[in-house]
């Protein structure tokens, strides 16, 4: 959406991968506690959004007001707790009669929803699909666009169809970034079938990116869905998670418990270099340039002529990956950016070993272990 908010992919923690529908005012005050003293808040994560099963019941006017044993000092005064921390505050709904989780959904509610909403000082949306028999998501998203807008508050609306129903060709002038594929879960290179829906580990999610990078751009993403990095897998499928995200300039919703983080876990979470390419502001979504033997070679165009350049190894087994540089120039038919190292020398960077590497007068070899990436920053 063309109002100025999510110009660079949203940044943030999402209560969801990790504790689903175990949310409450003392978990969420926590986390935006642990955002800031992890050092997260400084390195740009500023959303705390509550997903799924917060909610009560609706009053007899149709107003709906989160549950009171979990919420017992009501959404105002943990908006402003959020606030307070230089952080903003998200929330969750469905565009059905009811949530995934079986909570109240917006449908016929969602001017007083979203007014509710604004009453309370809430930020971000992520809009659901569950129990929508009969509507159509683009309309039904339009008419929360249409509430907030009324409501009159700026939110990030978050379209959360699973990409369904192509949320990628409407979802620009709807909302300010849209799920491409359905849920997310921590494991590598993973499907899992629940009968009527699947759940996608990282690699599975990658793949499904394939031909949406046109969609995307500063206050329009497609999102990947949130991450898993913290919640299991080793550090090097999470590191590689993280990076993939990064060039694919993914929304950065963390799904973890920010309280009790390892150390490794803080250190992919807020390595500002990579963090510098998910949040360049070109805004352009990279692009699968290569892919042999397992490993692949992404390319992202970076603003003032620069790119990050990842090989990931999708194979168990440690690979070695290259670049002579000598065969570009590579140009990106979207950004029309052109890597050329015939004619510019690029200083090569390591964005996890954090070390210069030479420059691309010298062709870059290493030897990346199985499930892992190496990140190239290539700089003027
Ligand atoms: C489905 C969504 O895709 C998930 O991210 C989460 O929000 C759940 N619903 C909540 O019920």
């Amino acid at each position: 959406k063309y109002d100025g908010l999510a110009l660079t992919p949203p940044m943030g923690w999402n209560s969801w991968n990790k504790f689903a529908c175990n949310v409450d005012e003392k978990l969420i005050k926590e986390m935006a506690d642990a955002l800031v003293s992890s050092g997260m808040k400084d390195a740009g994560y500023t959303y705390i959004n509550i997903d799924d099963c917060w909610h009560g019941e609706r009053d007899a006017q149709g107003f709906i007001h989160p549950n009171k044993d979990r919420f017992p000092s009501g959404m105002k005064a943990l908006a402003d707790y959020v606030h307070s921390k230089g952080l903003k505050l998200g929330i969750y709904s469905d565009a059905g009669s009811q949530t995934c989780g079986g909570r109240p959904g917006s449908r016929g509610y969602e001017f007083q929803d979203a007014q509710q909403y604004a009453s309370w000082g809430i930020d971000y949306l992520k809009y659901d699909w569950c129990n929508t028999e009969g509507l159509k998501a683009e309309g039904a998203y339009k008419t929360m666009t249409a509430a907030l807008q009324k409501a009159g508050r700026p939110v990030v609306l978050s379209i959360c169809e699973w990409g369904n129903d192509t949320p990628w060709i409407w979802g620009q002038t709807v909302g300010h970034l849209w799920r491409t594929t359905g849920d997310i879960y921590n494991c590598f290179d993973c499907i899992e079938d629940h009968g009527t829906w699947k759940s996608f580990g990282v690699m599975a999610i990658l793949d499904k990116q394939e031909g949406l990078r046109q969609y995307a751009g500063p206050g329009h993403w497609n999102d990947p869905d949130m991450l898993e990095v913290g919640n299991g897998m080793p550090a090097n499928e999470d590191r590689a998670h993280f990076t993939m995200w990064s060039m694919l300039a993914a929304p950065l919703i963390t799904g973890n418990d920010l309280r009790k983080m390892s150390k490794e876990t803080a250190d992919i979470l807020i390595n500002r270099e990579v963090l510098a390419v998910n949040q360049d502001k070109l805004g352009v979504q990279g692009f699968k340039y290569a892919s042999k033997d397992s490993v692949e070679t992404w390319l992202k165009p970076l603003e003032g002529g620069k790119w990050a350049v990842t090989f990931l190894n999708r194979s168990r087994k440690p690979q070695t990956v290259g670049f002579d540089w000598k065969t570009t120039p590579v140009t990106d038919d979207l950004s029309k950016q052109e890597l050329n190292a015939a004619k510019t020398t690029y200083k090569v960077r390591n964005l996890w070993t954090k070390k210069d590497a030479g420059t691309t007068k010298k062709a870059f070899a290493a030897t990346v272990p199985a499930h892992d990436v190496v990140m190239l920053l290539l700089t003027k």
